[in-house]
């Protein structure tokens, strides 16, 4: 049996029809479903949907062989026990940091709020930039305009959510698309199956390219 790890949301929405080209579908509607764990139309593969963070540590631990993932988790995650074999090329996006619109960054010490902690941590260590990292699970955008922080690090796609919160994006800290992972035992016990999957999701997105 193989299962792969996927992610409710626009994770799911665009690994499925990868997924369906190569020959892989659910058995019902997952979107429609309370249900954690899905049977495909191949016997040998089913499907879980999990919170986006947990991928990671399914496929890191082998309770998943496969994983759909976008990189900015993988970035923060920061495990080891998977290969990241094939850019899916989808749900595209970019890591930034951001502010309120003209406001001065402190030219000390800087206060930061993100939901990645590890990521933001190495990023200003890198730039030379004093941070005090703070931790939160969403709605960044509101932390600078309650002075909670002086930036923020978080996920940006058409810009909208920054715009309506009278925030700007600041530095590029990463381009961010879905990867698949695996389970580096899994890859080896189990290759006669997984290496062609791989190889077929691969020959999807090259096709999409
Ligand atoms: C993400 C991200 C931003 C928003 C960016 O949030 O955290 O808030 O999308 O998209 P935009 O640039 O198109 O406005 P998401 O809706 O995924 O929820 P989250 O707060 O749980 O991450």
């Amino acid at each position: 049996m193989i299962t792969i790890a996927l992610t409710k949301g626009r994770i799911l929405k665009e690994t499925l029809p990868l997924l369906a080209q190569a020959g892989i579908e659910p058995e019902e509607d997952i979107s429609a479903s309370r249900k954690l764990m899905f049977a495909t139309n191949r016997s040998d593969i089913r499907l879980l949907v999990l919170r986006g963070v947990d991928v990671p540590t399914y496929v890191q631990f082998g309770a998943a062989d496969l994983g759909v993932a976008g990189k900015d988790t993988l970035m923060e995650h920061e495990g080891n026990g998977y290969y990241e074999p094939l850019d899916l090329g989808i749900s595209r996006c970019r890591l930034m940091t951001a502010g309120i619109v003209g406001a001065r960054r402190p030219s000390g010490r800087i206060r930061v709020a993100t939901k990645y902690l590890n990521v933001a941590r190495h990023y200003y260590a890198e730039c030379g930039r004093q941070a005090d990292v703070i931790k939160l699970y969403g709605a960044m955008e509101l932390a600078p305009l309650v002075s909670l922080c002086d930036e923020i690090v978080d996920i940006v796609d058409t810009g909208n959510t920054m715009k309506a919160n009278g925030l700007e994006s600041r530095e590029l800290i990463a381009d961010i698309s879905s990867r698949l992972i695996v389970n580096k035992g899994a890859l080896k016990i189990k290759h006669g199956t997984i290496r062609p999957l791989i190889n077929q999701l691969d020959a999807v997105v090259r096709a999409a390219d």
